[in-house]
């Protein structure tokens, strides 16, 4: 197994999350090139940033939506990896001296810092790449297969998703930001891809509609909780803590919830959002209490 460094998780959390994170772990492994594989530079540096300990709570999210609808639910480690690889490019890319320009991630020096711009670049490229090849290798029929490319690559692209939401957070430092817009990066460029990997999970199970349409909801409502909690632990914690360096947001003058509507109400919201997300989950009584968990966790967490 390669490395696994830099740990985030000061809260005592439920035996169900580091079961998942292994399987998770294994299953990263299992379909990443080996180093040595020609040309070894680009994937050492895929390796490197998706190994360096992140919290893996994507798949974990894919994991646990699927498990609502059945109990094996090992094919859904193929979409849950497949947005932990996206999740990874957008970091080692979010890193770059262009975009926010930092040194610290994961606990650890960033791509560009200990590879270079060039091989930063394209393991984020490669890692998207190799996304979509795990979700075509995913084994279900092929109508869940496509189902869930069209999800995932909707989430990561530039209407409403990722992409979209990470051109808006750039085009919107140092300027007075509206509630809508602020709004709108948040959705945009993480609440996406968090929903993403809740549907994912739901359809991969072969989730009927009107679940996949509730359960977007929720993942919508509950990523959008999360990185408005993601602003406030950039204010609150430290860089040890993080993993990543803390007060950025300030100094690139970010538009942010704290910055907009002050640290107090931004705990209050990030509440309300978890509350109104986890809500959706009424219709499953007991065999959701791990998603409940979970996006408590969201809001509740430290790093
Ligand atoms: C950080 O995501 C970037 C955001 C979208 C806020 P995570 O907090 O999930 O990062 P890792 O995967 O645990 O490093
Ligand atoms: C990043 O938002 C969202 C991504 C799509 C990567 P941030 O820029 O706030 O993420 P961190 O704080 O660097 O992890
Ligand atoms: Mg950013
Ligand atoms: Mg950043
Ligand atoms: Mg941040």
């Amino acid at each position: 197994m390669a490395q696994t460094g830099f740990s985030p998780n000061p809260m005592k959390l439920p035996p169900f999350f580091e079961e998942d994170r292994l399987a998770v772990d294994a299953h990263l492994e299992k379909l990443l090139p080996a180093e040595s594989v020609q040309p070894p530079s680009i994937h050492t540096a895929m390796r490197y940033s998706v190994f360096a300990g992140g919290k893996r709570i994507r798949p974990i999210l894919c994991l646990e939506t699927a498990r609502i609808f059945g109990t094996d639910v090992s094919a859904a480690l193929y979409p849950g990896c497949a947005i932990e690889f996206i999740h990874t490019y957008s970091l080692i890319h979010d890193d770059l001296p262009a975009l926010d320009n930092d040194d610290l991630r994961r606990g650890k020096p960033t791509s560009h810092k200990k590879f270079g711009e060039a091989t930063a670049i394209l393991a984020g490229d490669a890692l998207l790449t190799q996304a979509f090849e795990t979700i075509a290798a995913t084994p279900v029929s092929a109508e869940r297969r496509v189902a869930m490319v069209t999800e995932i690559a909707t989430a990561a692209g530039t209407v409403k998703g990722m992409v979209g939401g990470q051109v808006a957070d750039l085009e919107a430092e140092g300027k007075p930001v509206s509630p809508e817009m602020l709004e709108y990066i948040h959705r945009s460029k993480t609440a996406a891809l968090i929903r993403a990997s809740i549907t994912a999970g739901a359809l991969c199970a072969g989730a009927p509609a009107e679940d996949v349409a509730r359960l977007r909801r929720f993942g919508e409502t509950i990523g959008w909780a999360f990185q408005v909690t993601d602003d406030i632990l950039d204010v609150e914690e430290s860089s040890a803590a993080l993993g990543k360096t803390a007060g950025k947001d300030i100094a690139q003058q970010k538009a942010t919830y704290p910055a907009v509507y002050g640290l107090e109400r931004s705990h209050q919201i990030a509440k309300e959002l978890a509350d109104k997300g986890i809500a959706e989950l009424g219709a499953y009584g007991e065999r959701a209490n791990r998603l409940r968990t979970i996006a408590e966790f969201l809001v509740l967490r430290r790093a």
